[in-house]
Order: C-alpha cells, then sequence, then structure tokens
C-alpha cells in the first residue's frame, strides 16, 4: 500500500507510519533469536517467515493505542504478538495440507523455501514467542499481560482463527448462506484483527466504552478486510498480490464475490468501513487515527 501525502487533516497518523513500522521492526527483531542461534535453520525460517507484509495489526494496536494516549513503548509487545500469530497463521495457511500455496509476499512460501516439517514448526514457534513476548512485556503491568494473554488466545484458537480455518476448508465446494459466511470470516480473520484493536485498549487502560467501540471497529473491519481479500484473489495479479491469483475459485472457497458477485462484495465491504469510522467517532478526538487507518485499507491493492 503507499502512503499518499494528504492534506486531509486525518492524514495525521500516515505521518507517524514509517514511526511505527520502525518500532515493529525492532520489536520483531528483539523477538526472534537470532538466526545463527541454534537450531539455526529454525530461526532463520522464522525470521524469513516474518519479513514483509502490510503489518496492519500492528499499526491497528498502535493507532488504538494512540487514540487512548497510550505510550507507544508499552504498544510494541502487544503489536509484535499480533504479527507473530499473524504470520504463523500464514504459514499454516499455505502448507499442502491447507491452501497450497508456492507464493507469499512474493516470495516462496516457508514449506516451499525450506521444507513442510519446517513450515509446520515455524508456525508452531512463532504462536508460542508471541505469548512469550506479553507475558514478558516489562513496559506492562501484570493485569494487562495476563488481560493481553487471554485476549490473544481467544482470537487466535479454536473459538477464533483456527476455528474459522477450520470451517473455511469444510466450506470447500459448499454455498454457504450468508450468515454462515461472516461468521466464518470474522473468525478466521476478523478475531485476530479485533484482537489488535483490544490489544491496544488494554494498553491504554481503556474503559468500558471506549473498549467496546474498538472491539465494534474490529468486528468491522475484520470482515471488511477479508471480503476485500476475496475480492482482490479475484480481480488483481499475483505480482500485484504477492500470492498467487485466482486460488479461491480454483479451490472452491466459500468467498463473498461467489454468493454476491464481485459489485455486491465490494458494496458489502465499503459498508462496513462506513460503519467503522461511525463507531470510533465518539472515542477522543474522533479517533483519527482508527479512521484514517480505515481509509488506507480501503485503498489496498494487496
Ligand atoms: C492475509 O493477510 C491473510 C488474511 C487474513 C486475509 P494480510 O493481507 O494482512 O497479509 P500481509 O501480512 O500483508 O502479508
Ligand atoms: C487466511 O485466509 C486467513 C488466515 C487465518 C491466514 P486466506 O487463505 O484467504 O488468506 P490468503 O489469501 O492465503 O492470504
Ligand atoms: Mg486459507
Ligand atoms: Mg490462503
Ligand atoms: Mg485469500
Amino acid at each position: 500500500m503507499s502512503v499518499k501525502p494528504s492534506t486531509d487533516p486525518k492524514a495525521d497518523f500516515g505521518s507517524r507510519l514509517g514511526i511505527y513500522l520502525d518500532r515493529l521492526g525492532a520489536a520483531l527483531d528483539r523477538a526472534l533469536p537470532p538466526a545463527a542461534q541454534d537450531p539455526t535453520r529454525l530461526h532463520e525460517a522464522m525470521r524469513y517467515a516474518c519479513e514483509g507484509g502490510k503489518r496492519l495489526r500492528a499499526l491497528l494496536v498502535y493507532a488504538a493505542g494512540e487514540t487512548l494516549g497510550a505510550d507507544p513503548a508499552r504498544l510494541d509487545a502487544p503489536a509484535c504478538a499480533v504479527e507473530l500469530i499473524h504470520a504463523y497463521s500464514l504459514v499454516h495457511d499455505d502448507l499442502p495440507a491447507m491452501d497450497d500455496d508456492d507464493l507469499r509476499r512474493g516470495r516462496p512460501t516457508v514449506h516451499k523455501a525450506y521444507d513442510e516439517a519446517m513450515g509446520i514448526l515455524v508456525g508452531d514457534a512463532l504462536q508460542t514467542l508471541a505469548f512469550d513476548v506479553i507475558a514478558h512485556a516489562e513496559m506492562l503491568g501484570t493485569a494487562q499481560r495476563v488481560h493481553m494473554l487471554g485476549l490473544l488466545a481467544r482470537a487466535s484458537g479454536s473459538l477464533g482463527m483456527v476455528g474459522g480455518q477450520v470451517v473455511d476448508i469444510e466450506s470447500e465446494g459448499r454455498t454457504l448462506s450468508l450468515e454462515r459466511l461472516q461468521s466464518l470470516h470474522a473468525r478466521k480473520t476478523g478475531a485476530l484483527i479485533r484482537a489488535s484493536l483490544q490489544l491496544g485498549g488494554v494498553a491504554a487502560n481503556a474503559d468500558a466504552q471506549a473498549a467496546a467501540a474498538l472491539e465494534r471497529y474490529g468486528e468491522l473491519i475484520g470482515l471488511a478486510f477479508q471480503i476485500q481479500d476475496d475480492v482482490l484473489d479475484e480481480t488483481a495479479s499475483t505480482e500485484a498480490l504477492g500470492k498467487t491469483a485466482g486460488k479461491d475459485l480454483a479451490q472452491h472457497k466459500s468467498t463473498y464475490p461467489a454468493l454476491l458477485g464481485l459489485d455486491g462484495a465490494r458494496r458489502r465491504a465499503e459498508a462496513l468501513f462506513d460503519e467503522a469510522r461511525a463507531a470510533v467517532l465518539g472515542l477522543p478526538g474522533g479517533g483519527a487515527p482508527l479512521a484514517w487507518l480505515v481509509s488506507f485499507i480501503q485503498q489496498r491493492t494487496h
């Protein structure tokens, strides 16, 4: 995604994007064992899996925290943790037993660059590292860490992302009701995106009202983000996506375009983005960083 210079006041968060991406890069580098550390092949592959990507989930943590006045130093651990879980989910999603993809972020997938066992084990190690990072985050209080660990575990497991992935696989070749498809997307992609907002809120000690607004915003953009992913799978090129285009049709996946058509899916995503902007209007400053991110996501081409 390119960041367009803008005179729009909402561009404020955009001007700090580089700072946050640098913070995240440093946090990941601290968290991941050095590639030279035994077992070197595993640690090298873990780092490989964490390179590239839009870093959207981390940016959501920073934007939620910034909106509620959190010190960025308290946001680094949760931002790093959500990207580690996300990277693990992609490595496993690409495995032959799942979506069987050769290309990710413009490069060979982990099981292609290394091997299948390494794909499984890299995912396992990235997942546990995410919880390690939060458990050992010195900038956070004990209660905050426990709260974050619970949120991240719930969002990642069988009631969240993993559960959604199972329904995704079970739904291949079937026509789901819109309600069932929404529930699938809310779990496989929405849960971790919603958790990213919640973690930013916990770091900022959000009150119940602010936490509810962040949660709602997360649900809305989480669903919209996966709808966009489905649309882009059909409309963008492999080169632009950095992953093989047209896979959903080939694998008979249950997607929004399959159910509503491309235009119907696009309209649904736009309506959700509008709702998301409205959901954060009551936050300090009208939730400007979060509103800025909505526009940023709306414009994405990969
Ligand atoms: C891809 O996520 C998988 C989905 C959940 C849709 P992203 O589009 O955020 O992937 P990266 O991190 O930018 O590569
Ligand atoms: C993956 O959804 C969601 C995850 C939990 C990783 P997709 O299978 O549509 O993601 P891509 O298109 O491979 O990135
Ligand atoms: Mg998949
Ligand atoms: Mg996939
Ligand atoms: Mg996809």
